[in-house]
């Protein structure tokens, strides 16, 4: 019921069309409610009398009533189905809006493909229950109630006669009804499941491919689409059960009409043609008892993917602008860490106590083994995670007490893994800013080392780079991430692994570049190359959590600890 009122939230702006459309719909079923009613006219009065004008008025009538039926029908379905679709579109916007808003540890925790069913399955499901169903449900309620009050009208004794295997009929319905929901939850899950399985292999098809692993995935998709069929089943044969059951419940009915309607027109109580009305009505009635049922079994099914949709709307994004947050105003690019302490999972710090504190334009190098936890300093920057004890200070600011959009506009970042659009090399550099002219953008793919390769290729900047950059060389990818975050411009920039997918001579000349772009800003460079961090005015060097020696090149060096020994495996092995 809450989830129901709450789905009508969204219904709400098109009250007026609603309106409109459940006129049309009870008028429309209404028209079902007159045939019986003249027939027993007819039966009764027209036939017996012989009355041949009676007779054209009643034809000419019946036409007219069908005809208008005609057009309400129209106006039912072109209206609930406008509204329908149109509550998708927001519930999707709005679950579109609300997903961009969560953390990153929101879609670490779940299955790429699960979280896109969310937005395409889910919402569908939510689709029928309130357009189709919503109709199916008037109309047949209509039908009921009207139905049944005629039949009050023609004889009570024998209506309450017939009444009385209705209860029978709302039991078994609300016992099926709670399996059958439990049931659809059941298999949106198991359709979500190979959304998501699917999802991942298609993606991963260098992986299946490189490691012959094709029957193993079939095999892997075959359990999923048998779970996905099993619980299929559960609800088809829910469904299976409850129309017979309710169907013979209602023939039930028809035989106690006939038996003693039929005495009452035997006693003269009843006129033939009233019983005839009667017995119609009663079929009128067993139909929308049935698809009574089946509404109700979609309704529920719907419900299901609607508490899903809801969930999702529901989780508050952890890392939000805290209330009172305001702009970060253009900074200088200073950038301290306090006492910094995170973790990924509780009870297990990934960065303890981390203390740092960076001028402006001071170019900062991260090194360490893998694992380290360098990536995961530069991610609190850009309040990726939020720190569990300490605070990340920019240009003296709190980054929990200024606004993310206004912090992370300043934040240019190359990461690890290089992700690109679906789209043309243009589109992809453009995203740094959206508003730059070609000239800018060209400059930044120049001063990437970019232009070189991009040119050579027949489209130019306009060529298609496939999903993910499918189409590029990993090095032609990471200087596209160059070029995409020189354009932005930002005080802060962080240089994960930027170069480590070029060789030795493009790495020359995107280090160049990157030294140019450097200047004036404030940076930090993740390499484990140190040949490109000896420039550094900072050295981090990082062991599990902890920064545990600091200093520039030489005096590290001369420190003798493990950058030492590090730099001296990577120098004497180079130079072998
Ligand atoms: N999203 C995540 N969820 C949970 N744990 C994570 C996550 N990302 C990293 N970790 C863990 O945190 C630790 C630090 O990871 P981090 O990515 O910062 O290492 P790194 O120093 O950048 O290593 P590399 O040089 O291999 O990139 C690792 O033990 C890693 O397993
Ligand atoms: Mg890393």
């Amino acid at each position: 019921m809450e989830l129901y009122l709450r789905l009508l939230q969204f219904v709400k702006p098109y009250i007026f069309r609603v309106s409109v459309a459940l006129g049309c719909t009870v008028l429309a079923a209404g028209a079902n409610l007159y045939l019986p009613w003249i027939i027993k006219d007819v039966i009764d009065d027209v036939l017996t009398a012989k009355d041949m004008v009676m007779l054209n008025v009643i034809a000419g009538g019946i036409l007219v009533v069908f005809l208008l039926r005609g057009v309400f029908f129209y106006g039912q379905t072109y209206l609930m189905s406008f509204v329908g679709q149109r509550v998708i579109i927001d519930i999707r916007e709005a679950l579109y809006r609300h997903l961009q808003r969560l953390p990153l540890s929101y879609f670490e925790s779940r299955r790429t493909g699960t979280v896109m069913s969310y937005v395409t399955n889910d919402v569908s499901a939510l689709q029928s229950a309130l357009a189709d169903s919503a109709i199916e449900l008037i109309t047949e309620s209509t039908i009921l109630v009207g139905s049944i009050a005629f039949m009050f009208y023609i004889h009570w004794k024998l209506t309450l006669l017939t009444l009385i295997t209705l209860p029978l009929v709302a039991q078994a319905i609300s016992v099926f009804g709670k399996k059958l929901r439990r049931a659809g939850r059941v298999m949106q899950e198991r359709t979500a499941d190979i959304t998501a399985f699917l999802q991942e292999t298609v993606l991963a098809v260098r992986v299946v491919k490189s490691f012959a692993r094709e029957d193993y995935e079939i095999e892997r998709f075959n359990q999923e689409n048998y779970h996905n069929f099993r619980a299929q089943m559960k609800t088809a044969q829910l469904m299976a059960t409850l129309t017979p059951i309710v169907e013979f419940l209602s023939a039930l009915g028809v035989t106690v009409i006939i038996w003693y309607g039929g005495l009452e027109v035997i006693d003269g109580n009843l006129t033939a043609g009233a019983l005839i009305a009667f017995l119609m009505y009663v079929v009128n009635l067993s139909n929308p008892v049935k698809r009574l049922s089946r509404v109700y079994g979609n309704i529920q099914r719907a419900l299901a993917a609607a508490q899903r949709v809801f969930e999702v709307m529901d989780t508050e994004p952890n890392i939000k602008d805290e209330p009172g947050a305001v702009e970060l105003p253009p900074i200088r690019g200073e950038v301290a860490f306090r006492a910094v302490t995170f973790e990924y999972k509780p009870g297990e710090p990934a960065l303890r106590e981390i203390d740092l504190t960076v001028n402006p334009g001071q170019m900062v190098a991260i090194v360490g083994p893998s694992g380290a936890g360098k990536t995961t300093i530069a991610n609190l920057i850009p309040r990726f995670y939020d720190p569990v004890a300490g605070a990340i200070l920019v240009d003296g600011f709190d980054i929990k007490a200024v606004t993310l959009n206004s912090l992370r506009r300043q934040i240019g970042i190359v990461p690890q893994e290089t992700i690109l659009f679906n789209g043309t090399v243009f589109e992809n550099i453009l995203y740094g800013k959206l508003e730059a002219h070609q000239e800018e953008v060209i400059a930044a793919a120049k001063a990437a080392n970019a232009d070189g390769f991009i040119t050579k290729m027949p489209q130019g900047y306009e060529t298609q780079i496939g999903e993910r950059g499918a189409k590029l060389s990993g090095g032609q990818r990471q200087r596209i991430a160059i070029a995409r975050a020189i354009l932005k411009n930002p005080r802060i920039l962080i240089l994960d692994e930027a170069t480590s997918a070029l060789d030795a001579e493009s790495e020359a000349l995107v280090q160049e570049a990157l030294d140019k772009l450097m200047v004036g800003r404030t940076s930090f460079v993740i390499a484990h190359r140190l040949s490109t961090v000896q420039r550094a005015d900072v050295i981090l060097v990082m062991d599990r959590g902890k920064i545990i020696e600091r200093g520039t090149h030489a005096s590290l060096i001369k420190a003798g600890g493990l950058y030492s020994k590090l730099y001296h495996v990577q120098f004497d092995s180079s130079s072998r």
